[in-house]
């Protein structure tokens, strides 16, 4: 089967890498989707191991098409019948760019009429009743070529599971995955995030230094399709397999609001990884250690909440606390502009990230490297 991977703008560096470490070589990407082939045990092992994927596809065909009627004819050429019955519930997913096609919605409504025109006929039924399993199709027409895919994962797999209560402006998962891969963080250093909030990038940190696989507990929905083997609790022995039990990690993570840091603490537990990050409510302006060569990896504020001059004092005193650390690296995901220059000094990486579509910088400073160790 072709696989088809979408990452978000600025993390498809982070995905090609983990997909490396997983045995997968180097994988192109099209349109921000990374290919590859693979078969259904490969659809588990992406679901449950990539860490900053978006979701996994699967992609039934492509062809050109600018007109409604190229398109219904290419969906109604497709297998649907080998993945979905008579009981499927069919949700429509799509995307249109420098296309003909361009009403997505219309376009939806043409495919889905395609398939069951198809299911009907290869089922040799009357109707669909939609009352059983979810297959998220998704139409995708890019310079007025259309590509047809089923969507493996359902839920996005920044939904690991554990974040399950809201706070204001959480990172998305995959892309704290992504910052803490991009980083010089590994087991071992010291780490501290000085605005946790909701506790994904500490949690983030923890998973990725114990190896253990960010979605080896939550549902996908191509389990429940048809003619689909049972691989799912093979990939979930090799993740058990795979994770370090032995490692204990002292990370830090504080916040100045106590119920961000109650919210941090209790995700942290059903991560399963609570025992390895240190919680305390504080004002990041508090924050020093006299351990060398640590990473500090934070998602500061840059809302509408805070005024431009406080949001400047802020990433000052931010900069301050950093300079005041012995060979330490930091970096920070930040929507505010002024955010490298109240730092203060030029960033050595920079990286443009989107969270929840708000256009962001990832800023990188390195602290000395540690000796060679003999
Ligand atoms: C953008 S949110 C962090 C979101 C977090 N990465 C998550 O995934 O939930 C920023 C956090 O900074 C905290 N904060 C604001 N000013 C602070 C300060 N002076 N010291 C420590 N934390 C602060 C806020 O309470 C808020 O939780």
């Amino acid at each position: 089967m072709k696989l088809l991977i979408p990452v978000a703008s600025g993390v498809e560096a982070s995905v090609k890498r983990q997909l490396n470490s997983l045995g997968y070589g180097d994988c192109p990407a099209v349109n921000g989707r990374i290919s590859l082939d693979g078969d259904f045990s490969d659809v588990a092992r992406l679901n449950v191991f990539l860490r900053s994927a978006e979701r996994v596809l699967i992609e039934l065909g492509a062809f050109p098409a600018a007109t409604f009627d190229e398109l219904y004819d290419a969906a109604r050429s497709l297998p649907w019948e080998e993945y979905l019955s008579a009981h499927s519930l069919i949700r429509m997913d799509g995307k249109s760019f420098k296309s003909k096609l361009g009403a997505v919605k219309a376009s939806g409504g043409v495919v889905k009429k395609a398939i069951v025109e198809c299911l009907k006929e290869k089922l040799g039924v009357r109707s669909l009743d939609e009352k059983g399993e979810r297959a998220i199709v998704g139409v995708s027409v890019y310079n007025d070529v259309a590509s047809f895919t089923l969507d493996t994962s359902g839920e996005g797999l920044h939904k690991r599971g554990y974040r399950t209560l809201t706070l204001e402006a959480p990172l998305k998962e995959t892309v704290a995955a992504a910052m803490v891969e991009s980083s010089v963080y590994h087991a071992g250093k010291p780490f501290a995030d000085l605005f946790c909030g909701s506790g994904t990038l500490p949690i983030e940190a923890a998973l990725y230094a114990l190896n253990i696989a960010p979605n080896a507990r939550r549902p996908f929905d191509f389990t429940s399709w048809k003619c689909v083997p049972d691989v799912l609790p093979r990939v979930r022995e090799e993740a058990e397999d795979l994770r370090d039990r032995v490692t204990k990690l002292e990370l830090f993570a504080s916040d100045i609001s106590e119920h961000a840091v109650s919210v941090a603490r209790y995700h942290a537990g059903r991560a399963g990884v609570e025992k390895h990050i240190r919680f305390v409510c504080a004002d990041m302006r508090e924050f020093s250690s006299a351990e060398r060569y640590g990473v500090l990896l934070s998602n500061p504020p840059y809302g509408e909440r805070l005024k431009e001059d406080d949001l400047f004092a802020l990433y000052r005193d931010f900069g301050k606390v950093y300079r005041a650390l012995p060979d330490w690296s930091c970096y920070f995901l930040s929507g505010f502009e002024g955010a490298e220059r109240a730092f203060g000094g030029r960033a050595e990486k920079r990286r443009k990230l989107y969270n929840a579509n708000i256009p962001c910088g990832l800023y990188g400073y390195l602290g000395a490297k540690p000796p060679k160790n003999k």
